[in-house]
């Protein structure tokens, strides 16, 4: 097989078959294929397109070309849950102590954020003493133990996405539906859970701006999955503004403990309950909202994520103490000198705002801070006055604060008419 054939079949158009495609993938992770051949085909596939069985093959191959974890020293049902990524996105810390107590165990492996959109690990990482480094063994007796673990990715999961995405960040393909599936299941396929929930967002703060586009992409890993023998649903939600009002580490973190009480802001905790429902349907174990909510008030689930931090080496007393949390107290409120209603909110720009005060990465090697991030006051459909600031920043020396005001003035539209607030759930693919 060569690949200079593989690159001009589908530049012409046409199918690879499975042993092409398996041939790729282990000869450019072996790196007996070039960058430069790996490049003009991953171009041919973002102009072509791939059908199903192609994009199938792209994921199995890619998900056998490093460890495929065997979770079955856990015992019971295991799920993995994947957010395509936003701003303000700490659904993982809410939902995950949630469904644990209805005995579902949760191994998940998570990653930094990137850009305009955060990380797990990050968050969880502002919280002192948190590990989220883990052996296999302790990864293990902490999801016996809690119900859920969250542990950074292993460098040995997938290694043929790590040099394919970095491949595509610099070729202009990562946006392409069949390239983005491959990447996100296998890497679902490699953790090895029986049942993958997706939280695929949409709108301005996500990857994909357009609902047709993202159903599209939550069917294509519904499909892959359900061909690989697995469970798997998708939720799509709204993106068109920040979730919650938190965007910044330690801050997501206090709005997560927060949601745990009860006291979380009404679009959080309405996504929340739903994806736990949604999970919890999943693998035939039938509950109401409400039950879910029960969980939450009657204080269970806050306890579970305490242990959670306290059994990955955190510091518990956070849940009742914040002070204990990195969070910066110098801040700067931010005003548009208009009035009316909010009527659109550029996600995405926000999501810079906060990564350029420090809370997130533009690249890999970035180091983030902890203590800064946004507070997000008003929403779309809200009423400004004049002088009413619209986000409250948490800001450090190091914080690009200029450039963030500036952003926040781009990323806000002011109009004169009353807007309907919008809907956080756009709907589910099973
Ligand atoms: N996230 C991934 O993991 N892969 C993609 O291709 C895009 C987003």
């Amino acid at each position: 097989m060569r690949m200079y054939d593989i690159i001009k079949k589908k530049r012409d158009g046409l199918e690879l078959t499975s042993e092409e495609i398996e041939f790729v993938v282990d000869s450019y992770v072996s790196g007996i294929i070039p960058d430069y051949q790996m490049s003009a085909l991953l171009m041919a596939i973002f102009l072509r397109g791939m059908n199903q069985r192609e994009t199938y093959d792209l994921t199995m191959s890619m998900a056998r070309s490093g460890e495929m974890m065997d979770l079955s020293p856990i015992d019971g049902i295991k799920v993995d849950k994947h957010s395509t990524g936003g701003v303000g996105d700490k659904t993982t810390l809410i939902v995950l102590p949630v469904v644990a107590g209805f005995g579902v165990k949760i191994p998940k492996m998570s990653g930094r954020g990137l850009g305009h959109t955060g990380g797990t690990i990050d968050k969880l990482e502002s919280i002192p003493g948190m590990r989220t480094e883990l052996t296999k063994q302790e990864f293990f007796d902490i999801v016996k133990k809690v119900g859920f673990a969250i542990a950074s990715q292993t460098g040995n999961l997938v290694p043929a996405d790590k040099k394919i995405y970095a491949l595509r960040d610099t070729t202009a393909t990562v946006d392409n539906i069949s390239l983005i599936a491959s990447s996100v299941v296998s890497k679902k396929l490699a953790g090895g859970a029986d049942a993958i929930i997706f939280d695929v967002k949409v709108g301005s703060g996500a990857f994909l701006k357009d609902i047709d586009r993202a159903k599209e992409l939550a069917q294509l890993m519904i499909n892959i999955l359900k061909r690989s023998g697995k469970l798997s649903r998708a939720v799509l939600s709204n993106m068109d503004q920040p979730l919650g009002r938190m965007v910044g580490n330690s801050l997501e973190i206090i709005e997560a403990i927060e949601t745990l009480k009860g006291n979380g802001p009404s679009d959080l905790t309405k996504l929340c309950v739903h994806i736990c429902y949604e999970i919890l349907d999943l693998v035939h174990i039938d509950v109401s909202e409400k039950q879910i909510m029960d969980e939450i008030f009657s204080g269970k689930a806050l306890e579970r994520f305490a242990k959670f931090v306290e059994a990955q080496g955190g510091n518990p007393k956070i849940v009742e103490d914040y002070s204990i949390l990195p969070l910066s107290n110098e801040t700067v409120e931010v005003n548009l000198n208009k009035s009316g209603y909010i009527g659109k909110i550029n996600t995405e720009l926000i999501g810079i705002a906060s990564m350029v005060l420090g809370a997130g990465r533009s690249k890999k090697e970035d180091t983030i801070d902890p203590g800064v991030g946004i507070e997000v006051l008003k929403k779309i459909g809200d009423y400004i006055h004049f002088n009413d600031p619209v986000v409250r920043m948490y800001v450090s020396k190091k914080s690009d604060v200029d450039l963030a005001i500036k952003l926040i003035h781009d990323a806000y539209e002011v109009v004169d008419q009353s807007v309907k607030p919008h809907e956080i759930l756009l709907g589910v693919i099973e």
